[in-house]
């Protein structure tokens, strides 16, 4: 038993399971990223068929994706008569990446003339396009234009990024992450449930400073507030994420804003709930107490025989007082299986739901990839048991739609 659940804890989530997705790859320099882009859509458990323009060709072979895909690679529309309306009446979505601005003028103005700008047309599920290009290409109006028409099609974008491009230059133009464009494909095929709902997260550790160098702190990695942002970000909601120091990359599609201390924290989560948030998700470790001094210069150990404390403000009680206030999910880290405990935190602060959590537990709480939780809300409780923090997430936020609906 000890053994399959090692194993189930170290499998990755596959979120495109049974998915069939259709990869175009136009020419430009950041094509050579496609094999990877391959690699991952495979990891999540998705069959991968690519197509490449006659100019791709010129960046990397069709035998690398081939490989990488094992699956046959289209390079015309002549190859194997039909293909172009075959593969799109299979596939569940379609991602376009590098997608170049020659490609996107064609998409945009219905131009059919090669198997990928075919296929496109012929299909009807839904479409993530990743642009990559020179700066001053991608800021053309003409381009602008042209990708204006496209989102209002409803296809979705993802990049480009800022930083060095391949010509030397510095601008914006990059190819998204991979792991973005990933991002994007699964949440394309993903129930937009959350559609609508406008929701603030909070994760990771408060920094409380006692001098510029020394600082109390937790063990918190941010992980389970990362995950839930994710999650409601793939299922269409509009997220902010706001967190402590963490080493945690952006989550895609996600406003993140960082903090520091406690009282960085409240003044960020009330500015955010107060833009009309549905929902507040309290993952954050925020510090019940800080140095009552903060010293500009480093204290002399000498100084310090003992610390003068002061209680930090309740973030959670403070945005449950506002008069118009979102829904209210709150974490109740324990040491210990008291969830009575959990309980009574929940109607202490007013929430409406309340995640308890024995850190002590094997696979759950701090800086694991999994979590082992109880969700309690006034109508009644559910055990996740032992599952990835993107489980978890995805059954937080199944519970606060079953509530809300
Ligand atoms: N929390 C908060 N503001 C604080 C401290 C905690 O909003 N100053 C939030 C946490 O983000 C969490 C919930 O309150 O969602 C419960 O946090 P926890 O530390 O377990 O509860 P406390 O009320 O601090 O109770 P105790 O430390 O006595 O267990």
């Amino acid at each position: 038993m000890r053994n399959s659940s090692a194993t189930r804890r170290k499998q990755k989530l596959k979120r495109l399971t049974n998915k069939s997705v259709l990869l175009g790859v136009s020419g430009g320099i950041a094509a050579y990223k496609a094999a990877d882009l391959v690699r991952r859509l495979k990891d999540d458990g998705s069959s991968v068929t690519v197509m490449m323009t006659e100019a791709a060709l010129k960046f990397i072979t069709p035998l690398s994706l081939q490989v990488a895909s094992q699956n046959t690679v289209y390079t015309s529309v002549f190859q194997e008569p039909l293909k172009h309306i075959s593969l799109p009446a299979q596939a569940d979505a379609m991602v376009i990446a590098p997608a170049t601005a020659n490609i996107i003028a064609k998409l945009a103005n219905g131009i059919a003339d090669d198997i990928l700008s075919t296929a496109f047309i012929a299909f009807r599920g839904p479409v993530v396009i990743a642009p990559a290009m020179n700066e001053r290409m991608y800021e053309h109006p003409l381009f602008q234009e042209n990708l204006k028409r496209l989102l209002s099609l409803g296809i979705r974008q993802v990049g480009p990024e800022s930083g060095s491009l391949a010509c030397g230059e510095e601008g914006t133009g990059r190819l998204a992450e991979v792991s973005d464009i990933v991002d994007a494909v699964v949440a394309a095929v993903t129930p937009q449930d959350l559609r609508g709902h406008k929701i603030v997260v909070t994760a990771g550790p408060t920094r409380e400073h006692l001098d510029p160098i020394r600082f109390l702190s937790n063990r918190s990695s941010g992980k389970m507030g990362f995950s839930i942002a994710r999650a409601a970000r793939k299922r269409g909601a509009e997220v902010v994420l706001i967190s402590g120091p963490t080493a945690l990359k952006r989550p895609w599609g996600v406003v993140l804003k960082q903090t520091d201390s406690a009282a960085e924290m409240l003044r960020t989560v009330k500015e955010e709930t107060k833009k009309g948030a549905t929902v507040l998700i309290m993952a954050a470790a925020v510090a019940d107490f800080r140095p009552r001094q903060q010293a500009g210069i480093k204290v002399d150990k000498g100084a310090m025989n003992s610390l003068a404390m002061d209680r930090t403000e309740d973030i959670i009680a403070s945005v449950a007082a506002q008069k118009k206030r979102p829904f209210i999910i709150g974490f109740a880290a324990e040491t210990g299986g008291n969830q009575e405990r959990a309980k009574q935190k929940m109607q202490r602060k007013n929430m409406d739901m309340i995640i308890f959590n024995d850190v002590t537990e094997e696979g759950a709480g701090f800086e694991t990839d999994t979590n082992n939780v109880v969700i309690f809300d006034r109508k009644g409780s559910a055990k996740t048991g032992l599952r990835s923090k993107d489980e978890i997430a995805d059954a937080i936020l199944d519970r606060y739609l079953e509530i809300k609906t």
